[in-house]
């Protein structure tokens, strides 16, 4: 049996979870989580290779309701326990409110949302019983304001990186650390996912790379950081908003978040 520690990635298939799982396989033994159970398959094989990690791959639907459950079922049928959960699990969708297709913006707020609320709250009791234990979450720079084209997303990302921050001071002194991971626009299946590519906020300026955007994340997490903002520039947009008026920062995200002519 392994004497590393376990950490659970959601998402691991693609883009910043796949980067995240790269990282903490350096000294952790993984449970690799998503839908697409190929791509899973393949990073078990390679971080057991490069990094002697044990890996545990459980594919998961986070939109079905009965997603996180089944997750943590299968998770102790396994018998493990869960030192570093990582849910970073999620999508967005470019497009107005009215007459966007509904079913897909309530999957978006059971995985973005729900599905990180319910691990969170299965996860935890064996970190208290424990006594330690990390959770990382992967919210958003979208999470500090609101977001015109994509209102459902950004709004989800406010929840994240409200409910960490409360989180965090929740349980602190308990052992468990809980830390938000902000990113800015990154390369990842993200943005097509999303139908973004052609707007300003992605075609335009710097993207960070899912392995600079998860180095960071964890390093943060580590260091029990509350809230991470990767990135200079990232860092300078979140500080300077906070001066202008909320009317004035929603209009410049709508303006972001137009296709580039
Ligand atoms: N890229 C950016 O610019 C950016 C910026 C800020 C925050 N973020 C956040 O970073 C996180 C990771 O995104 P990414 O950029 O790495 O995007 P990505 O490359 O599209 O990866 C998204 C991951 O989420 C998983 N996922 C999506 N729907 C799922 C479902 N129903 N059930 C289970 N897993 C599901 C995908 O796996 P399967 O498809 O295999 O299920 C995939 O592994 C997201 O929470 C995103 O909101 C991204």
């Amino acid at each position: 049996m392994s004497s590393r520690p376990v950490a659970l990635v959601t998402g691991a298939s693609a883009g910043i979870g796949k980067e995240l799982a790269r990282v903490l396989a350096r000294d952790h033994d993984l449970i690799l989580t998503a839908r697409r159970v190929d791509e899973l398959t393949a990073l078990a094989a390679e971080l057991k290779k490069a990094n002697g990690a044990a890996c545990h791959v459980i594919p998961a639907d986070l939109a079905d309701p009965a997603g996180p459950r089944t997750l943590f079922d299968a998770v102790s049928a396994a018998g493990l326990s869960v030192d570093v959960l990582v849910s970073n699990a999620g999508f967005g969708d470019l497009g107005p409110f009215a007459g966007a297709d509904l079913a897909k913006l309530l999957r978006m707020i059971q995985v973005n949302v729900t599905a990180l609320t319910e691990l969170t709250g299965l996860f935890l009791p064996g970190m208290q019983a424990r006594g330690r234990g990390r959770i990382l979450n992967v919210g958003s720079v979208a999470g500090f304001q609101p977001g015109p084209m994509m209102a459902v997303y950004y709004a989800s990302k406010a929840y994240v990186n409200s409910f960490s921050q409360a989180l965090a001071n929740e349980l602190q002194g308990s052992g468990i650390t809980v830390t938000c991971l902000a990113p800015g626009p990154t390369d990842s299946e993200f943005a097509a996912v999303a139908g973004v590519q052609a707007t300003k906020a992605f075609s335009v300026g710097h993207r960070m790379s899912a392995r600079a955007v998860a180095e960071a994340g964890v390093q943060g997490m580590r260091r029990g950081k509350v809230l991470v903002i990767p990135g200079r520039r990232n860092q300078l947009l979140i500080f300077l908003q906070r001066f202008a008026p909320r009317a004035v920062v929603t209009r410049v995200v709508r303006w972001m978040l137009a296709k580039r002519l």
